[in-house]
């Protein structure tokens, strides 16, 4: 207990500085600490990549905020960061980059993704996707994971359960508050994920991600053998 105080102290003063930039936009300021402290996904993934080489692309980036999270935790690689939504991209530019190095931000959609080769992230995007779309959309991220490199998808699972059914109310409530712009909600099967990712060359493990919430979140570790 007592070296944990110091170590808790260090790290909300972490998630700070990471969502300094939003600090005068005071709802998007506390969403991120909120975010920060209690999604799971966002320590994983610096933990998964803390070691990794090579860039990081993280797809459907919103405002920047894990580019941000990563950079206090340590990581250093550079991170581009795709997102449809031109509002959040300014945010990100505006308020993220010129905070750290090697970070750029850019307009674009998961359907048609710049060259890249390295370590992918995509967190909470598949639902915007038609079953079709979802597979063309599995491969064009899997494309990007160099060898030896990792995917960090996460998502949450159209499955017969609870959680399924309160992830669709949260989802809901989210959409009229108008942060998260239009499109469908069409959560992915837990196998359409898994033959996209084999069929694409990636070794991958399924991990449950909803920590303290009821949503039926899962994460997709994935990573393309060496060469
Ligand atoms: C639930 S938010 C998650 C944001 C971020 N990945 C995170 O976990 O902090 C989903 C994001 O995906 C974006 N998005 C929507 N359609 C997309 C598409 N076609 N390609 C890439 N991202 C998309 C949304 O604009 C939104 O910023």
């Amino acid at each position: 207990v007592k070296n944990s105080a110091p170590n808790c102290d260090a790290n909300e003063a972490a998630l700070r500085r990471a969502a300094a930039g939003f600090r005068d936009l005071r709802q998007l300021y506390y969403y991120s600490l909120g975010k920060m402290r209690h999604d799971p996904a966002y320590p994983f993934t610096a933990r998964i990549l803390r070691e990794a080489t090579g860039p990081i692309l993280d797809v459907g980036c919103g405002a920047g905020l894990l580019a941000a999270y990563l950079r206090e935790q340590g990581l250093g690689q550079p991170l581009l960061g795709v997102e449809p939504d031109a509002a959040k991209i300014n945010l990100a530019h505006d308020r993220i980059r010129p905070r750290y190095e090697g970070l750029d931000f850019a307009v674009g959609r998961a359907e048609s993704l710049p060259e890249f080769s390295g370590q992918v992230v995509a967190l909470d995007i598949m639902h915007y996707f038609s079953d079709e779309d979802q597979v063309k959309v599995l491969a064009n991220l899997a494309a990007r994971v160099g060898p030896g490199c990792r995917l960090v998808l996460r998502t949450t699972l159209r499955e017969s359960h609870w959680r399924y059914r309160a992830t669709m109310i949260e989802e809901a409530f989210v959409r009229g508050t108008g942060w998260i712009i239009g499109g469908a909600w069409n959560f992915p099967r837990r196998e359409t994920i898994a033959s996209a990712l084999q069929a694409s060359g990636l070794r991958f493990v399924a991990l449950p991600m909803w920590g303290g919430t009821p949503f039926n979140s899962w994460l997709f570790l994935a990573r393309r053998p060496e060469g």
